[in-house]
């Protein structure tokens, strides 16, 4: 099944209004999914860039061994996370910033670990915004996606193409396909699949991890 990706601006007025109400509907929901990418993230350790880090649910799962930046889309919801900022409780944030994760203003290979946690999906063109992870992780670095991805058969699948046309103005899309990361890798050299499994509750979420090729020894 192919649909349209969701347009910027449809994600930009999504996360205005979800903003004020994002942590008590999707802090819950999403918890186990954003910890296991996580845990995931902080096996790595180092500098570590959130790609729509959103209302910054996720600096309770990161610690001193990490060094957190976030990059958003939306003002609302990154005043959320400059306030949980501002507390005080976590000095292992080093700053968010209101940028696209399409055009990235960060140097190559600036990060030991890029981590997108429920954003894949969402953003307007999914291959782009791959390649400039690709792009700011350093060579053996990783890039950890966590979301839920199209179940492809049975009723959950069918539910899910039934809702694909009715959530797009909530910033949701509940049908992508993991093929489409595969091809992504798949066309780009040095992009290496390296994991991918479902997470509990229930499998409804999955983690992928690419791994950027570490560069060749010197002879
Ligand atoms: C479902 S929320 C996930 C937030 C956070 N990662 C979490 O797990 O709670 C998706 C976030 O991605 C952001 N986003 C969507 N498209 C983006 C883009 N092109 N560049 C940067 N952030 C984007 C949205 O503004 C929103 O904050």
């Amino acid at each position: 099944m192919k649909t349209s990706d969701l347009e910027t601006s449809v994600v930009e007025s999504a996360y205005a209004r979800w903003a004020p109400v994002y942590d008590a509907i999707c802090g819950p929901v999403m918890v186990r999914g954003r910890r296991a990418a996580a845990t995931a993230a902080r096996a790595i350790g180092g500098r570590i860039l959130e790609v729509g880090v959103g209302t910054g649910l996720s600096f309770d799962d990161y610690d001193a061994s990490t060094e957190i930046t976030g990059i958003d889309l939306s003002a609302p919801m990154l005043e959320k996370a400059r306030a949980k900022m501002a507390s005080g409780r976590y000095p292992h944030v080093r700053a968010v910033h209101l940028m696209d994760a399409h055009e990235m203003t960060f140097a190559d290979a600036t990060f030991d670990c890029v981590v997108a946690q429920f954003v894949i999906t969402l953003v307007a063109n999914p291959e782009q915004v791959l390649s400039e992870c690709h792009r700011v992780v350093k060579p053996g670095g990783r890039i950890i996606l966590v979301n839920h991805l199209y179940s492809e058969v049975g009723i959950a699948a069918a539910v899910e193409r039934w809702a694909a046309q009715r959530t797009r103005a909530l910033g949701l899309r509940p049908e992508f396909p993991f093929a489409r990361l595969q091809a992504w890798a798949s066309a780009n050299t040095g992009a290496i699949l390296v994991e991918r499994r479902k997470v509990a509750p229930f499998g409804l979420y999955t983690l992928v991890c690419f791994e950027r090729a570490p560069l060749p020894e010197a002879a």
